[in-house]
């Protein structure tokens, strides 16, 4: 059997006396891509948070190729190769979008950009490698006409799709994607699944994405994880979770209790 890739054992998140995830064990191979669903409030983004290091466990363990990560810092972890995206990514200073994705790059290449801005032909020529990559992948996400635009300037559905360049560039072992089209039309979000799905094939990564439109996650998900309050109620194939009577009657519940 392969090591998996990542492996949460019994994971519990608690902000003040709310758990927001309780008992949460996952497993994902290297190479899956792993579906993540549930209604509003279930717990899915504190999950992504407690992955990537964001928001504290308070119980369990996870784990990176068999390697104990619990407690680690964001950019400890973001160096062993876990990207995220945000559900609700905000622009932050006046970096333009070129600028955004080459951060990304930056993440896996060699050397540094800050080394880079020493200036010696070195440090030129990989500044120029970076932005090569950078506007390769800025194609791939159709955003070259933007490259030049401060990214606070971007509409919602243009910055998600900076979010998702930004994350991919720094060829991650792992990527969390938390509702990666939202914000975004039908076909603007088609597109820019099927970019995810050719970089992830392409650098071999593992992908947990949250996703509400299930069109998105039947064409992406080899298996969906469904969570409510908290904890898994459901997994399978996209298939056999759309046509589960738990998954049903939770997604019900949570209509019943806007209403
Ligand atoms: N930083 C925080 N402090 C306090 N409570 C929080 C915090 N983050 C999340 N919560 C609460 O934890 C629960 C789970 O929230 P979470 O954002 O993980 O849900 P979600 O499944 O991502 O929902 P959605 O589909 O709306 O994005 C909710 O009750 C939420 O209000
Ligand atoms: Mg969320």
């Amino acid at each position: 059997m392969t090591l998996p890739r990542l492996t949460l054992e019994k994971i519990a998140v608690r902000f003040g006396g709310l758990i927001a995830v309780r008992d949460l064990s996952l497993s994902l191979a290297p190479g899956e891509i792993r579906g993540l669903i549930g209604p509003n409030g279930a717990g899915k983004t504190t999950a992504v948070n407690a992955i990537s290091g964001v928001v504290p466990i308070e119980q369990g363990r996870i784990f990176l190729d068999g390697d104990d990560v619990s407690g680690l810092a964001p950019h400890e972890l973001s160096r062993k190769g876990i990207a995220r995206t945000f559900q609700h990514v905000e622009a932050f200073g006046d970096m333009t979008v070129l600028e955004n994705v080459m951060i990304g790059v930056a993440r896996h290449a060699p050397v540094s950009l800050w080394s880079a801005a020493v200036g010696t032909p070195f440090a030129r020529r990989t500044e120029l490698a970076y932005r090569k990559d950078a506007l390769d992948i800025l194609k791939l996400f159709e955003l070259e006409g933007y490259q030049d635009t401060v990214a606070s300037e971007l509409p919602f559905g243009l910055l998600k799709r900076m979010d998702l360049a930004r994350a991919l560039a720094s060829r991650p072992k792992i990527l969390l994607l938390d509702e990666p089209t939202s914000g975004m039309s039908e076909s603007e979000a088609d597109r820019a699944i099927q970019a995810v799905r050719r970089l992830a094939e392409q650098f071999s990564m593992t992908l947990l994405v949250i996703e509400h439109n299930m069109r998105v996650m039947m064409a992406l998900a080899d298996v969906v994880t469904v969570m409510q309050q908290g904890a898994v109620i459901a997994e399978g194939t996209p298939h056999e979770i759309q046509n589960d009577p738990v998954v049903i009657a939770a997604y019900l519940g949570d209509e019943d209790a806007d209403a």
